[in-house]
């Protein structure tokens, strides 16, 4: 997620829900780094009894951690002065305080004032920092926003505690790809890692479904099949819905407004409800066509053909636009067993695949004539 390794000197903030695996994933890590490294976890939330002992509960090699439970900054920097740590986690910045600043830990001028004297010291000493902070319900990080630009890296916790599965997204990194996901299972042994993503983004049914569709995601630096579910029903309000999970909802408006104009097919008087499997949230473009077949699909009440997946983009007069690593998405879809995939035509390649049918498609009526 970080796109290659840790930078000496760079801090890196860790944000999430309460209960979510922050703490879990960190002791983790460091608990493997501290293999060749020397690395100092400093918690305010929990005992270091709690730590070492889930730390054994995991079996994970704890016995070089160094770990300390204190929460005010001045004195965790001049213990970092005299120990010279590779690596220090801060769990959690909430719990941290300054005698600089008069106001109770949690604040915002507590928040800020200690993040900047971490960040300070990482920088000066050459010392990699892990900042661990809680999110609001709102999703911004308590503590505004004022956070994130003072570090160099943010992984965030995406989806919800309730699923088994966690995805962790690097939504700004000065040294590497943006948007580069993790993503682990939550088991009674820690986080592990999900070698096939995408396996669980794709629900497994028997029968083909309506109001379903696959598209190839690219997320970071690699590619993801996700399955877009969408469900069109009769509305009886003035304002028909258009709920959306894990995607824009203006963006669903924008595409069902060209799904009217271009493709002849209304749905002011439906209400649409659109929900990306897994937990994921899909912030590209390329899940337009996709999102449209889906919509489609749960319109006729008539499932999409068996191994069908799709991406592109879709503008506002109808046309389907090119995304990029348009061969690499393809070459996942094929990779994944797939027979068919509609695309746009300026990402077809130069010669027809042996082990996919590629239809390459100009605008939104060939697209509708392609699943006709
Ligand atoms: P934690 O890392 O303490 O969350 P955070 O630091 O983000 O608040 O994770 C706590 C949750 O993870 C808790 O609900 C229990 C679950 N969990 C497991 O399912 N298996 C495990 O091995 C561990 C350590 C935690
Ligand atoms: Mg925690």
């Amino acid at each position: 997620m970080l796109g290659g390794g840790l930078v000496i000197g760079s801090s890196v903030l860790i944000g999430g829900d309460p209960g979510i695996g922050k703490s879990t994933l960190l002791l983790q890590a460091l608990c493997n780094l501290g293999k060749n490294l020397k690395v100092l976890y400093i918690t305010g939330e929990e005992s270091i009894q709690q730590i070492a002992m889930r730390a054994r509960r995991l079996e994970l090699p704890e016995d070089k951690l160094l770990l300390l439970a204190e929460t005010q900054v001045e004195k965790i920097i001049n213990i970092a002065l005299q120990e010279k740590p590779d690596i220090i986690a801060i769990d959690s910045i909430q719990t941290m305080y300054t005698e600089a600043i008069p106001s109770a830990p949690g604040g915002v001028g507590q928040i800020r004032d200690c993040t900047a004297q971490l960040v300070r010291y990482a920088k000066q000493s050459k010392t990699a920092l892990f900042v661990v902070g809680h999110v609001t319900k709102e999703g911004t990080l308590a503590g505004p926003k004022v956070l994130e630009h003072m570090v160099d890296c943010v992984l965030y916790f995406e989806g919800d505690s309730d699923s088994r599965f966690r995805v962790i997204r690097a939504t700004k990194n000065r040294f590497g790809a943006v948007n580069e996901l993790g993503i682990f299972a939550m088991t009674d042994r820690g986080l592990k890692e999900v070698s096939n993503p995408s396996a669980i983004f794709l629900a497994n049914h028997d029968t083909q479904i309506s109001g379903s569709s696959i598209m190839v995601t690219w997320e970071g630096s690699r590619p993801l099949l996700v399955e877009v579910q969408a469900l069109v029903d009769e509305s009886h309000l003035a304002n028909p819905r258009r709920v959306t999970v894990g995607l824009d909802p203006n963006r669903l408006a924008i595409l069902l407004a060209v799904l009217h104009r271009h493709g002849g097919i209304p749905t002011y008087d439906q209400d649409v409800f659109i929900n990306i499997v897994g937990g994921v949230r899909i912030t590209e473009t390329a899940i337009d066509l996709a999102l449209l077949l889906a919509v489609l699909s749960s319109i006729r009440n008539r499932p999409l053909e068996k191994g069908l997946v799709v991406f592109g983009e879709v503008g506002l007069a109808g046309e389907i636009r090119p995304v990029q690593s348009g061969q690499e998405r393809i070459k996942a879809a094929i990779q994944h067993g797939f027979k068919k995939i509609i695309i746009p035509k300026a990402n077809a390649p130069k010669k027809p695949s042996s082990e996919i049918e590629i239809i390459a498609v100009k605008n939104l009526s060939e697209a509708l004539q392609a699943v006709r």
